[in-house]
């Protein structure tokens, strides 16, 4: 097969692409005749191209480079200069991926990935049509990465665009978090152990929490995340592929269609949030100066890029409620926030607590049981119980924890690529998933455009505004 990788000089292809693309190599699941060709605006030899490979390895994969292969890892990769809007430019990647097929004996299968700007995608998608790129004897894949889209329309229209050149089975959406391993389990984890599934619904959870927090604050992307927020970075795409994960029914099969359908059972059930009730439900925040891990930092709207008086949202969250059977009135919260205390991102299942209300127990520390699944940085899944301490004689929350050794995990981008290399689409996002998604946001977006809603400062470093407290004190509930 061939490898076709638009924005081979950019930071994704760097830090997690060759990475990931070499630890496939020494776990012996890249195809051995491969060819991988990177493009980019840059001039570059095959040999310096090769040389940057390496150094990015060296610098970024999990796994230290071999001396003795990583040789022969590098020599899988040429390069070419590519104009993305000409036309003609595309006629000597042609020619290179044709002498590379001939070279090496492979069939026309062909994968490109976009690892470019979003407004490239379209131009690139069709122009690798009218070069005849596209056109193959053998299969062809696309890869994109998020965004798809910046609302309901646009995501609508660059669909509509891309299907002119690829079917919905040949396209493969990236949202990282589907390939984080511990993404990957929850589904298995169910399946493979009744008590949990036994657990898994509405007659026992009293609720479900999704947190996906950063330290970090916008980094240098500010002309990006000052349009997008984090709404549209964050909560349209990986929260809600969590939420999907985590309430999606165990198939009989665990089969990539029976999962697609699960999920979009599960997103085609969220009740609606209008924007007139955005304001009951939503809550959107923003950093102010503050301190983070010991470190003092500026406040968003002094970052650089920010637009003056920016209403942009940092923080966000929801409460929302999936209509179904399995989970008729139990509400998931999910938030997500940058310059917070802490990074971490984890699912916490609350269970009811038949003791809550009564005193006589209340009183001793009983605290409801939780199934909480740590996902990054570290990887663990616990379950909080209540152990009586004999000297005190008072309950106290313990913690029984499986924790995984993330150094030997593979990487979110290994997994999904060796997916997509098998042509498993189980942990990619499906159009009619985006499509609702963002049909479900898409009047939270018009309440945030519209100034709609309050816009809460917190200072960085804190657990976000306390408004986000309030909305779970409503009904009775905490953040874990
Ligand atoms: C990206 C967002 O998709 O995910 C970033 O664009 C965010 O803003 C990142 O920082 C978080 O990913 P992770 O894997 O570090 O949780």
């Amino acid at each position: 097969m061939t490898l076709v990788l638009f924005g081979a000089t950019g930071d994704l292809a760097q830090r997690k692409l060759f990475p990931a693309l070499y630890n496939l190599y020494l776990d012996g699941k890249l195809p051995s005749a491969i060819s991988i060709i990177g493009l980019g605006r840059t001039n570059y030899s095959d040999r310096v191209f090769q040389m940057n490979v390496h150094a990015s390895l060296q610098e970024f994969s999990r796994r230290d480079v071999q001396p003795e292969n990583v040789e022969e890892f590098i020599s899988k990769f040429r390069y070419c200069v590519l104009d993305v809007f000409n036309e003609e430019s595309y006629q000597g990647l042609l020619n290179l991926i044709q002498m590379r097929e001939q070279e090496l004996g492979i069939a026309e299968n062909r994968m490109f990935y976009l690892s470019v700007a979003p407004d490239l995608v379209e131009i690139i998608t069709s122009n690798l049509q009218s070069s005849k790129i596209s056109d193959t004897k053998g299969w062809k894949r696309l890869i994109v990465e998020k965004p798809f889209g910046t609302d309901l329309k646009t995501a609508r229209e660059l669909n509509e665009k891309l299907s002119k050149v690829f079917n919905e089975e040949e396209i493969y959406r990236i949202d990282h978090y589907l390939g984080k391993p511990m993404v990957q389990n929850l589904e298995t984890l169910k399946f493979a152990n009744p008590i949990l599934e036994l657990l898994w619904n509405h007659d026992q959870i009293a609720n479900v929490q999704i947190t996906a927090s950063e330290t970090v604050g916008i980094e240098k992307r500010a002309g990006y995340y000052d349009q997008a927020g984090a709404i549209r970075d964050m909560a349209q795409n990986h929260l809600l592929q969590l939420l999907m994960m985590t309430a999606l029914d165990i198939p009989e099969n665990l089969t990539a269609q029976e999962v697609e359908q699960e999920k979009r059972e599960v997103v085609e059930a969220l009740r609606p949030i209008s924007k007139e009730e955005a304001s009951k439900h939503i809550i959107r925040g923003q950093y102010a100066a503050g301190e983070v891990l010991g470190e003092s930092v500026i406040g968003y709207q002094d970052e650089p890029g920010v637009v003056p008086a920016s209403k942009n949202d940092t923080y966000f969250a929801a409460r929302l409620y999936i209509e179904n059977p399995s989970w008729e009135n139990i509400p998931f919260y999910i938030r997500t926030g940058k310059r917070l205390e802490q990074k971490s991102t984890r699912i916490v299942i609350e269970f009811k607590n038949k003791w809550k209300g009564n005193p006589a127990f209340e009183d001793e520390g009983i605290t409801p049981n939780l199934l909480i699944f740590e996902i990054n940085p570290n990887e663990s899944v616990s379950l909080l119980v209540n152990l009586k301490n004999p000297s005190t004689e008072r309950y106290e929350p313990t913690n029984i924890t499986f924790s995984v050794n993330s150094n030997i995990q593979p990487e979110s981008y290994e997994l999904l690529l060796s997916d997509a290399i098998e042509g498993d689409k189980t942990f990619f996002a499906h159009w009619k998933e985006v499509e609702l998604s963002w049909q479900w946001i898409q009047p939270i977006l018009e309440a945030f455009q519209e100034d709609a809603l309050p816009l809460y400062p917190y200072p960085a470093g804190s657990k976000g505004p306390e408004a986000a407290d309030r909305l779970l004190q409503e009904d009775g509930f905490n953040w874990w």
